[in-house]
């Protein structure tokens, strides 16, 4: 069983993440684990923190000779800012008139400031904020560039792009080449296929900015070459689409997960929704008319591509500030700011990604176990000729 967490607080030392269950002998691209941190930095509207941090993974353990070993595997991502907020996070001593400073009592809303202080007992929300922050999607790519690795030798791709910025909304869907391309240019703005849509998307972002608001959108993150079978109709909660659906929930400022065309269908009529079958004789395979399912069906991947959209809130941190009451007056005051992004809806389509990649991982290693990726091989090519001889 693929198993991982995360640990680490926004300005701490460092971010971690542990990885466990992966089958011995995935080779490990080092170049493609840290391009995929870098991609989660990319994007117009982003804060001025991605231009200090430029995030690199260490390996810590797990992995020898360039390859897994079948251990926990643990990696780092050091926090470039951490000399600037070591006496304030200090881990020994007892805070001193600089963490009085940078003390938080004025929540914002939109945040787990309140809630977590309440609820942890803290006056001063900064014990909450520096983990909620989304700084912790950073050790999530991490991970998920070792599921995507182990994907990879599969034949399965997981990318994303962004569907809307605000009001702008791309007005139609885009094939995996173009979803491509769009991922491999690092110099796209918003990582959007279409560049009218793209030049519509970056306005809304420089309105907003300048009037120091905040704007949110939708990504869509798309798996490809997934094989029929993953997941399972016959428990709740080892459905898929519903695993896929948490995943991406989790993410922060994610406030609505779909799959496929699946809030729009909830609008239409039966026949516009459902996906036809056919059967092409010479490839000896099942086809699909289109893919409104998304690639789930009663929470079993069906052979199409698996498409799974995040629906991101605005960010809540705004530079015109909102109203709240403060903690230990209990008097109104205006929500505390701090360097923050504007729009991040491309970076949320990377952690989709990462998030979409171990869960689909996930269900690899318990569909095809396997202690080493030989093992795994075996167990796919076995089930491989079944699919094929069905
Ligand atoms: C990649 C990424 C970066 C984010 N950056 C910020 C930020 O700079 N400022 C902010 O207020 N919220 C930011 N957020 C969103 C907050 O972390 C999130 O809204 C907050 O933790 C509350 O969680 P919730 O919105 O999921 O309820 C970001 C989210 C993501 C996915």
């Amino acid at each position: 069983m693929i198993r991982y967490v995360t640990a680490g607080e926004s300005h701490g030392q460092a971010l971690i993440a542990w990885i466990s269950g992966v089958p011995a002998g995935v080779p490990i691209d080092f170049e493609f684990v840290q391009r995929e941190l870098h991609r989660r930095q990319l994007g117009h509207g982003r804060g001025g923190r991605q231009k200090i941090e430029k995030d690199r993974v260490e390996f810590l353990a797990g992995v020898r000779n360039g390859q897994t070993i079948g251990a926990p595997i643990a990696l780092r991502i050091e926090n470039r800012d951490w000399a600037n907020w070591e006496k304030t996070l200090s881990v020994e001593n007892p805070p001193d008139s600089e963490s009085a400073q940078r003390r938080l009592t004025a929540p914002r809303p939109g945040h787990a400031d309140l809630a977590g202080a309440m609820k942890f007992n803290f006056h001063d929300a900064r014990y909450i904020l520096e983990r909620a922050s989304a700084r912790e999607t950073a050790a999530r790519v991490a991970a998920g560039s070792i599921a995507k690795l182990l994907l990879g030798q599969f034949e399965c791709g997981v990318l994303s792009h962004v569907i809307a910025v605000g009001k702008a909304r791309l007005p139609r869907a885009a094939t995996w080449s173009e979803i491509q391309s769009v991922c491999e240019n690092l110099d796209s703005p918003l990582r959007c296929v279409d560049a009218a849509t793209e030049a519509l998307m970056k306005s809304e972002v420089d309105v907003v900015h300048r009037a120091g608001n905040t704007v949110g959108g939708i990504f869509e993150v798309v798996a490809h070459n997934v094989f029929t079978g993953l997941g399972t109709h016959a428990q709740w909660d080892e459905k898929l689409d519903a695993r896929l659906a948490q995943a991406v929930m989790s993410i922060q400022a994610v406030k609505g997960v779909e799959i496929g065309a699946g809030i729009s269908a909830a609008t239409s009529y039966g026949s516009e929704v459902m996906d036809e079958i056919g059967y092409d004789a010479a490839a000896k395979r099942f086809t699909r008319a289109s893919n409104r399912a998304g690639g789930l069906e009663g929470g079993i991947t069906n052979g199409e591509d698996v498409i799974v959209r995040g629906y991101l809130k605005p960010i809540s941190t705004l530079r015109t500030p909102l109203g709240t009451v403060d903690m230990v007056t209990k008097q109104p005051i205006s929500a505390a700011y701090e360097r923050s992004d504007v729009c991040v809806v491309p970076a949320g389509g990377v952690v989709g990604e990462a998030m979409v990649s171990l869960v689909l991982a996930q269900a690899m290693s318990e569909k095809f176990g396997g202690d080493s990726l030989g093992e795994m091989r075996r167990n796919f090519d076995g089930y491989a000729r079944q699919i094929r001889e069905f």
